[in-house]
């Protein structure tokens, strides 16, 4: 089978492009550069020892698309291309939009005419906006406090639609928690460009002394320590999910959701000791306000991607410190 990947060259793209040539499907992957480097494309060949088909390209142009649903037989999409920082969907509302959703429809419309109806998207649990209960299961009710959430929820609206009206499509939307870690060879990972947003990376630049300290963002959360709770999971998870989802997709036609999380909560504190403890290492850090936005716990119910799509997390809080830790160290060296 043949898996057209957008965004392959990204984070989480990568990593699943590996898992599937690591399970025998043919992967081609369309990825504009725009966040990720060419390099990878290689990275992942030297990985798995398999050949990828690689289109430089943007996937809000039809013609491209056009260009590789004629050249190769794509079976099955997963879409990952998009923009997603949050505070920068804010500033720019309008390129949020602009490319996460004209790159879902144009994307759409091609599969439509080569009669390709089966697509996995990358959705977040961002789009659960705060929950009211815990642990959070497919069904609550949908919110969203800034533009990238909200492009995810008008793509899952526009797949919900698209189904309605012709139910000879398979779709599978996964609402990722929170994934961080990297492959265990060290040769593939998380790499955001300037100061990190998010809680991982920036723990690994503290790490390798490149940033002075950490700043937590709140200590007096209604949590055991005071620090925000989150769902995280490893990336090398998080891709063996799509391939279960590509699994399922391909057997039946339908549309449904599914978390993509490990079930667990975890604190800030959580996350620094562990990080510490596994990689013998210090992470200076001080309290300060808490982040305009941030929630307090956020974590899944992980039991419909356990019955229906036969998968779960299995990777560890220190396998995901451990490997992020490694692929910043190796990637250090390389330079
Ligand atoms: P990423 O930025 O590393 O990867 C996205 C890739 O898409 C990049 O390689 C980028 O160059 C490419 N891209 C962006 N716009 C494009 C376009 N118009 N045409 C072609 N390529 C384009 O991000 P990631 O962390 O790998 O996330 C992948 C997907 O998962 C995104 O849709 C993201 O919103 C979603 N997601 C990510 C997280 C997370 O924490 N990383 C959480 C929830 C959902
Ligand atoms: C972020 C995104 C969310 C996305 C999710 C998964 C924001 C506002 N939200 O959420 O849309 O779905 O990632 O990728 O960016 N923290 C610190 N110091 C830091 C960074 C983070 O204390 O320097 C804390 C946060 O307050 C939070 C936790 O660490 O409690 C995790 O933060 P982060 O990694 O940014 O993820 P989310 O807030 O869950």
């Amino acid at each position: 089978m043949k898996i057209l990947v957008t965004g392959g060259v990204g984070y989480i793209g990568s990593h699943t492009c590996c898992e599937l040539l690591a399970n025998n499907y043919e992967v081609v992957i369309i990825d504009n550069l725009s966040n990720s480097s060419i390099d990878v494309v290689a990275k992942i060949e030297k990985i798995t020892g398999k050949k990828v088909t690689f289109y430089e390209g943007d996937v809000c142009k039809k013609e491209i698309l056009s260009k590789i649903f004629k050249q190769e037989k794509i079976d099955a999409v997963i879409h990952f291309a998009g923009y997603k920082a949050v505070g920068e969907s804010v500033e720019k509302p309008l390129m949020y939009y602009r490319n996460n959703i004209d790159s879902t429809l144009s994307l759409l419309e091609v599969m439509k005419e080569y009669n390709c109806k089966k697509i996995v998207f990358s959705s977040s649990a961002t789009v659960y906006g705060n929950p009211e209960t815990l642990p959070i299961t497919e069904d609550f009710p949908l919110h969203t406090t800034n533009p990238y959430g909200t492009t995810k929820l008008m793509i899952e609206q526009i797949l919900a639609d698209l189904y309605k009206a012709d139910n000879n499509w398979s779709i599978a939307i996964l609402r990722y928690f929170n994934p961080i870690g990297a492959h265990k060879s060290g040769i593939i990972g998380e790499n955001p460009n300037g100061i990190p947003n998010n809680l991982m990376p920036y723990i690994v630049k503290v790490a390798t002394k490149e940033l002075k300290e950490l700043n937590i963002f709140g200590n007096d959360y209604n949590t055991k320590d005071g620090t925000g709770i989150r769902d995280y999971i490893h990336v090398i998870d998080l891709a063996q999910g799509h391939i279960k989802a590509i699994e399922k997709i391909t057997k039946e036609k339908g549309i449904d959701t599914y978390n993509l999380g490990t079930g667990n909560g975890y604190s800030v504190l959580d996350l620094v000791n562990t990080f510490k403890m596994v990689n013998h290492v210090d992470i200076p850090y001080k309290i300060v306000e808490r982040r305009k936005g941030d929630i307090a716990i956020c974590y899944a119910s992980t039991k419909k991607a356990e019955k229906l799509l036969n998968w779960t997390a299995k990777l560890t809080l220190e396998d995901m410190c451990r490997d992020s830790y490694n692929y910043a160290i190796k990637n250090r060296k390389d330079k």
